[in-house]
């Protein structure tokens, strides 16, 4: 198996249970013709039934967002062990989407707390809206990790995974460059090793923003990172097949 990993990040896609169900038939087939390790973040209105339906185990369910509260009057939000009952293992966690309607890093800092508290991977996603000559969006980033794990526990630092998506990269055909995730792979780490302890050196790193089935193999040799997460792409089976495949070819 691959040990790439690929988040499909189905986001609001797509419109019918229907279309979700083809959608994850298409995406199991692809997995179990090019063998990889797959991670599924649908709709949570999905969840169950996907995960009840799959009976394999190279795919992995997770949450698109989780609340950090267990229970309690907070309409619309959706509790950890909820999205664990429903099947899901992992939990994305500050993504720009959800950044972009008023989440923050104090919001990520108790969603990691809590996954980790509820035995669900986080996978904390940080990155900037535009960058400078002045490199203010490292300040940025660092912002973002140092409070996102701040109340991680030192044993634990290294079971987080962090997704870099560059949100001036995040929906279109053109990826960053590897070299560039290179170095902010190098950044990220260096950062949180600083912070937080040499537990932070093996964390995953993983790139998100316009993955596509032409530059994800690049991205995963040159980029310096464990795995990638992909977004529109992953909502077209066709297209997500040709992705695992070129991934194949190079493990
Ligand atoms: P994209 O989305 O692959 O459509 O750029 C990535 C993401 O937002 O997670």
């Amino acid at each position: 198996m691959s040990k790439v990993l690929v988040v499909a990040n189905w986001k609001m896609n797509p419109p019918s249970f229907q279309e979700a169900k083809g959608l994850f038939d298409a995406t199991r087939k692809a997995v179990e013709k090019y063998p990889s390790s797959v991670i599924v973040a649908p709709p949570s209105i999905y969840l169950r039934e996907l995960h009840a339906r799959y009976k394999g185990r190279s795919i992995r369910f997770c949450a698109q967002d989780v609340s950090y509260d267990a229970r309690g009057a907070h309409t619309g939000e959706i509790s950890l062990p909820q999205a664990k009952e429903a099947g899901i293992v992992y939990a994305i966690v500050g993504h720009s989407e959800r950044r972009a309607r008023g989440e923050t890093n104090e919001d990520t800092r108790k969603k990691v707390a809590a996954a980790l508290a509820a035995r669900v991977t986080p996978i904390l996603c940080v990155g900037e809206a535009k960058r400078d000559a002045s490199g203010e969006h490292l300040e940025f980033i660092k912002e973002a990790l140092r409070i996102g794990f701040a109340d991680v526990p030192t044993a634990k630092i290294s079971s987080i995974i962090v997704a870099y998506e560059p949100i001036w990269a995040i929906g279109g055909e053109e990826a960053m460059k590897p070299r560039d995730m290179h170095e902010m792979a190098i950044f990220i780490r260096k950062t949180l090793v600083g912070l937080y302890g040499e537990g932070a050196r093996s964390l995953k790193i993983l790139y998100g923003g316009s993955i596509n089935e032409s530059n994800a193999s690049d991205m995963v040799r040159a980029g310096d990172v464990s795995g990638l997460l992909v977004g529109h792409v992953s909502t077209d089976g066709v297209r997500f097949a040709a992705l695992l495949e070129n991934l194949s070819k190079q493990a």
